[in-house]
């Protein structure tokens, strides 16, 4: 507990020295620490500043991310292959439109919204639109579903995606704070840093951030009034 504690510290001393502050600053603590929801959204026009093309397998042609989560993704892809794991990228980033379109078309097909959000964010609240999301499948099969979860593929990048800085970002007993159901496929990139805390805590990012947030910030809110 103590560790842990002393860990977390020692990231919000870091995040507090490093922060970044951009477009979608109201939700970022610093580096890739980006908390996007369907809280914290992003505006139509945001579009990350350096994506680039993954160098690995994908499902289709063009799937982008931000430069370091990418190059990072190259790394995870090259270890997993080593132990023996053909993984495919399946989705990468979307812009707002295309987040529109597909959050429209899982309306259609599950005939409710009410059904849709417990998978697909609305437009503006997805973390692909960050460069920072990738959905994973495997060789054998590109399909985003319970599956990948339960193949030792989806097994093996679950219990070492955090080497490489990415988090499995929703399971459903978080869906009270995400807001969505398990998704074994979602990962997100938070650095190498932050990911090796939440993967040893277990925890949800936006249970991550806040409790940083608290860290860093408590003091001066409760000297506030
Ligand atoms: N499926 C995740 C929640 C997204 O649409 O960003
Ligand atoms: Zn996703």
């Amino acid at each position: 507990m103590l560790q842990q504690l002393a860990s977390l510290l020692l990231i919000a001393l870091q995040v507090f020295q490093g922060s970044v502050f951009g477009l979608v600053d109201q939700t970022n603590l610093g580096g890739n620490l980006y908390l996007v929801n369907r809280t914290y959204r992003l505006s139509e026009n945001y579009i990350p500043p350096d994506l680039v093309t993954l160098q690995v397998r994908r499902a289709s042609g063009n799937i982008k991310m931000r430069s370091e989560a990418a190059g990072m993704l190259e790394k995870l892809f090259e270890e997993a292959a080593k132990n023996g794991h053909q993984l495919v990228a399946v989705s990468g980033f979307r812009s707002y439109e295309t987040q529109r379109l597909i959050y429209r078309r899982k309306i259609r097909t599950t005939g409710s919204e009410d059904k849709a959000r417990l998978w697909v964010a609305p437009p503006g609240a997805s973390e692909h639109q960050l460069g920072l999301a990738i959905d994973l499948g495997r060789k054998s099969s590109n399909n985003l579903n319970a599956s990948f979860g339960k193949s030792k593929e989806g097994q093996w990048v679950r219990e070492n995606a955090h080497r490489f800085g990415f988090i499995l970002r929703y399971q459903s007993r978080w869906t009270d704070i995400t807001g969505y159901a398990d998704e074994p496929w979602h990962f997100r990139y938070v650095g190498v840093e932050h990911a090796a805390v939440i993967f040893e805590r277990d925890i949800p990012l936006e249970t991550y951030i806040r409790e940083l947030s608290e860290i860093m910030f408590g003091e001066l809110y409760s000297n506030a009034d």
